[in-house]
């Protein structure tokens, strides 16, 4: 009753306005200058497209200010006018977790060893986590995609925005990379209202309940998962992406 459901396209579960918007996703053609960022939910999605205006804007925090950032970087299902990176499935499920709980659109988690559950077999919202990453990872070399990890941002930001700015195909100097790096710090980003989602109405993303720009760390999974938890994760995750070579991070 009342309860946000998740509707079904081509087996993926999706929130429900994306499903009514499924012809813009449908229709989207690319042209060649665009870059399109591909991440999984909760993978550090507003840092790499706040990163990403920042490189566009040649650092220029003013410019960066003008509207928030889901008008910069419109979801293409959302597309308004004018205009993949990955994060370790732990410390994903977690952040993903706590964004149900105050997301008032999707379905509620129900507890921490219920969503555990969900997020393992796939069915959240945009699908499975092993799908996505699977995915990106296996056809990065035939094309031009540039594979991020949320943990090296965290712990070398400067060096990995430095390797946006070149597949962007710019060259900025020294001290703005510096400035880029301390504006799109988690600090900064939770303070700036056109980072920090504080501008979404509470019926929608109720922040009292749990914040968007929540902790922005590497290894919090290690204050939700249990031993046996963990045990688990490992032997399914395992499975899951046997046969691939991808190596994340879990802790820094
Ligand atoms: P937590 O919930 O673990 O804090 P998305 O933008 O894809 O929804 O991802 C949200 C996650 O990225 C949240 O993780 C959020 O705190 C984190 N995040 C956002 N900006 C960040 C930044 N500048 N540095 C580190 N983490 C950031």
């Amino acid at each position: 009753e009342g309860q946000p459901q998740l509707r079904e396209v081509s087996g993926i579960p999706l929130q429900a306005s994306t499903v009514d918007n499924w012809s813009q996703i449908q229709n989207f053609e690319a042209k060649p200058d665009d870059l399109l960022i591909c991440t999984y939910p909760k993978s550090g999605t507003t840092w790499i497209q706040e990163i990403v205006d920042m490189i566009e804007q040649n650092g220029d925090v003013e410019k960066c200010q003008r509207a928030i950032i889901q008008h910069r970087h419109p979801f293409i299902e959302w597309a308004r006018p004018p205009q993949p990176s990955a994060r370790n499935a732990k410390d994903c499920m977690v952040s993903y977790y706590h964004f149900q709980r105050m997301n008032k659109i999707l379905p509620d988690p129900g507890t921490w060893e219920e969503y555990f559950e969900t997020f393992i077999s796939g069915k959240v919202a945009w699908g499975s986590w092993y799908d996505h990453v699977k995915g990106w990872w296996d056809i990065k070399d035939r094309y031009q995609v540039l594979f991020l990890f949320y943990e090296d941002i965290k712990r070398d930001p400067k060096h990995e925005i430095q390797k946006v700015m070149q597949f962007m195909g710019k060259n900025l100097d020294e001290t703005v990379l510096d400035k880029i790096v301390q504006e799109t710090s988690f600090e900064k980003m939770k303070e700036n209202p056109m980072t920090n989602r504080s501008t979404v109405p509470k019926s929608i993303l109720d922040q009292s309940i749990s914040p968007f720009m929540r902790k922005g760390t590497v290894g919090d999974w290690k204050n939700h998962f249990t031993v046996a938890q963990n045990e688990r994760f490992d032997e399914i995750y395992r499975q899951k992406m046997e046969g691939t070579s991808i190596n994340f991070f879990t802790e820094l």
